[in-house]
């Protein structure tokens, strides 16, 4: 409990680590930024501030098996978060984010909320710095204008803010009606990270076109007349020995062997998609490439099963109407071209843990990440970490991050149906020696990049600055 007092780091996100259910229970909440961040707050420790809808805010330690640190819960009312949450993060600027104009959506009042919740967050952030001299981490799109107001409030502290997803080029931002309000709550920050130096560019190339008139930019530096940002390149990653030991563990064995067992993919090659039910995730893609690869490759009937987890976390109607979508895709595959005991889609809409996950990457013999745009994807990260025994092989769209972050993974078109279709058969087809030689590489690249370098780039730069 000292040491946790202790810890000047307080991590800000809309999203919290763990939800309480309504037995009490704690259940680790799906996404990349909890998948990630919780790792290291286990060990760094502090105070995690996230967003409730429950009437009041509360405290409570977590992980509920070994509490390491303070989950703050901070209540947003319910029209507010609809309209922070639902609105201006997830109908606005997450599809202009990820390039699919054609589904934003935005009303005057979603900003005014986002406003809004942003103050309450900032509020919470002063209250628990309590004077002290404290690191704030800001999670991702939902707090873009948080480190201005708390720098109004308390100018001594030192921020960074960390964007997990994409930063669309500038012609594309352009949609975005408080482009210059958000580019300047985001300077507000001593330090702002991005996945890769192509989303970073981005972002220079917004400001230096939006705010030319009050912003000097040298390098990576920008300074304004509050003070300077670095804006700089962090690709995020993952506990890759907590995946690897997990792989190997008794539990994560078991899990397989009856997994294998249940769905009758015993003696079959297996593949597996991983996913949130969401539309950047290409899933329709990867499905229709999987469609085409059975159509023109008939030879793998039987021989080969592929597993699509798609785990629903956000429920407006958009994404409703996206499941539904999926489900149409997998039953239409399904039907053409199931015979005796055999599918060739396993579809599963439920959450599985990481140790369970563990085990299935272990046994998957083929990963394909086919999302149409995607911060980084830290499914890859951990499939390639489990991959203990050496025997699978990635396919990582290039429009997700990972591809151009990790050497050893297979770079493939979600648009280029034909092509993908034709490169899963290379890749079941591939001779041993070749797959060993890709898959050893991206481990050796995941093992010296995990999470924990990710966090101590970020920590070394953002003392380094002011
Ligand atoms: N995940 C999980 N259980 C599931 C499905 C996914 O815990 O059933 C986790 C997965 O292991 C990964 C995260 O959710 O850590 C997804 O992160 P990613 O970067 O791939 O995508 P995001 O959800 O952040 O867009
Ligand atoms: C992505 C975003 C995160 C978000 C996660 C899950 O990883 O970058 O900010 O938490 O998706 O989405 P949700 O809306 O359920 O929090």
């Amino acid at each position: 409990m000292a040491s946790r007092r202790k810890s000047s780091l307080i991590v800000v996100s809309n999203r919290e680590p763990y939800t309480i259910k309504r037995d009490g229970r704690l259940e680790k909440t799906v996404g990349g930024l909890v998948s990630a961040l919780d790792p290291v707050m286990c060990s760094a420790r502090g105070v995690w501030i996230a967003s409730t809808r429950a009437r009041r805010g509360m405290k409570v330690e977590v992980p509920p098996e070994a509490p390491s640190y303070t989950m703050r819960l901070v209540p947003v009312s319910t029209k507010d978060f609809e309209d922070y949450y639902d609105g201006y993060s997830n109908s606005f600027l997450w599809p202009l984010c990820h390039i699919t104009l054609d589904r934003v959506y935005l009303r005057d009042r979603y900003w005014e909320s986002y406003k809004r919740v942003n103050q309450l967050f900032a509020e919470a952030v002063v209250e628990e710095a309590d004077g002290r001299k404290m690191f704030v981490w800001l999670q991702d799109y939902h707090l873009a204008l948080c480190a201005d107001y708390i720098k109004e409030k308390n100018p001594g502290l030192k921020l960074s803010l960390f964007w997990h997803i994409p930063w669309p080029p500038y012609d594309v931002f352009r949609a975005c009606p408080h482009r210059r309000e958000v580019l300047r709550g985001l300077l507000a920050n001593d330090l702002l990270g991005f996945q890769i130096e192509a989303f970073t560019r981005n972002f220079l190339r917004c400001v230096e076109l939006e705010l030319k008139d009050e912003v000097r930019i040298e390098g990576d530096m920008i300074y304004t007349e509050r003070g300077k940002t670095r804006v700089s390149a962090f690709p995020i990653s993952i506990d890759y020995g907590w995946f690897e030991e997990a792989a190997t563990s008794s539990r994560a064995e078991r899990f397989l062997r009856r997994f294998k067992r249940e769905r009758n993919l015993e003696g079959r090659l297996i593949g597996l998609s991983v996913d949130r039910l969401d539309y950047t995730k290409g899933i329709i893609r990867g499905l229709s490439a999987l469609e085409l690869f059975f159509e023109k490759y008939p030879e793998f009937k039987r021989r080969f099963s592929f597993i699509q987890i798609a785990v629903p976390t956000r429920v407006s109607e958009t994404y409703l109407g996206y499941m539904e979508t999926v489900r149409r895709k997998v039953y239409t595959i399904n039907s053409r071209f199931a015979t005796g005991d055999w599918r060739p889609i396993e579809y599963i809409e439920k959450k599985f843990t990481h140790q369970e996950l563990a085990g299935l990457y272990r046994g998957a013999d083929l990963l394909m990440i086919s999302s149409v745009y995607d911060g980084m994807n830290l499914v890859a990260k951990e499939y390639i970490a489990s991959q203990v025994d050496l025997t699978g092989i990635v396919l990582v769209s290039l429009f997700a991050g990972v591809s151009e972050d990790v050497p050893g993974v297979i770079t493939i078109n979600p648009y280029a149906t034909e092509n993908y279709a034709d490169t899963i058969k290379m890749a079941l087809e591939i001779d041993d020696r070749e797959k060993q030689r890709l898959i050893k590489k991206a481990r050796g690249y995941i093992r010296r990049k995990d999470i924990y370098r990710w966090v101590s780039g970020i920590l070394r730069e953002i003392r380094r600055i002011r």
